[in-house]
């Protein structure tokens, strides 16, 4: 079957958003009231960076999650628990760029310093008491490397700017909960830990030794060690 216009036109409209996704790296606006994440094709209508179901197929449901009610397990090496609730949880929220989390903290659990290269963070602590902050970048203003930071308690709600390291520590003597969302359906995160010393294959420890200002013997123990 020849092309139609309007496959040549699809083409020309993927085209450019792909072209226009290197010029910034955050979500699109949606071109429609939504665009329910669909994996069978055939049922599939509109483009905006992802096919989408049929509005006429779509139910309240595609909008609904449940289960943010409940405690997450932080019996782990760091004391948090997530319960993400994504595009992969609650598919009309596909092109609609956001996600939420509710994150658990047994005392003294962290969030360690790490990165969401596509989003900006909000944080709401329900209860307990959270010490937060995020770094700086290197802007031209001089305020390179310049810690924020904060003391939390329920109710209160946090920043965090995009792109910068931040993290989230209960330092109160109960069981802290927050509930983060992102401007972005996939925020993605890089935790800086793990991305220097976990990587696969490892970074050399001749990068890692200068960079850091470590001995290769600590570098080859933190590259030994299990980064969650
Ligand atoms: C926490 O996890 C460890 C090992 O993963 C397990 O041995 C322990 O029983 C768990 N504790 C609780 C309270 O679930
Ligand atoms: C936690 O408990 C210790 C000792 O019981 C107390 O000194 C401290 O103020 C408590 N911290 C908070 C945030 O309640």
């Amino acid at each position: 079957m020849a092309p139609t216009c309007a496959t040549h036109v699809f083409k020309l409209i993927v085209s450019f958003m792909a072209l226009s996704s290197f010029s910034h790296a955050y979500d699109h606006d949606p071109l429609q009231d939504f665009c329910v994440a669909v994996p069978d094709a055939s049922a599939a209508v509109f483009v905006n960076g992802k096919i989408c179901k049929s509005p006429k197929l779509v139910t309240p449901d595609d909008f609904h999650a449940t289960g943010l009610n409940v405690p997450s397990n932080t019996n782990n090496s760091l004391g948090v628990g997530l319960n993400v609730v994504s595009v992969n949880r609650v598919p009309g929220l596909n092109t609609l760029g956001l996600t939420v989390v509710r994150v658990d903290f047994a005392p003294n659990g962290v969030v360690p310093p790490h990165v969401h290269p596509r989003a900006t963070e909000v944080l709401v602590v329900l209860e307990g008491t959270l010490y937060v902050g995020f770094v700086t970048s290197n802007p031209s203003d001089g305020t390179k490397n310049r810690l924020f930071s904060k003391t939390l308690n329920a109710g209160d709600v946090y920043a965090f700017p995009p792109g910068l390291v931040h993290f989230q520590r209960n330092v109160g003597n109960t069981t802290a909960l927050g509930i983060v969302s992102f401007n972005s359906q996939n925020p993605g995160i890089a935790t800086s830990a793990n991305s220097i010393f976990g990587s696969d294959p490892p970074i050399s420890s001749e990068v890692l030794t200068k960079s850091f200002q470590l001995d290769k013997k600590t570098v080859d123990y933190l590259q030994s060690r299990h980064w969650i």
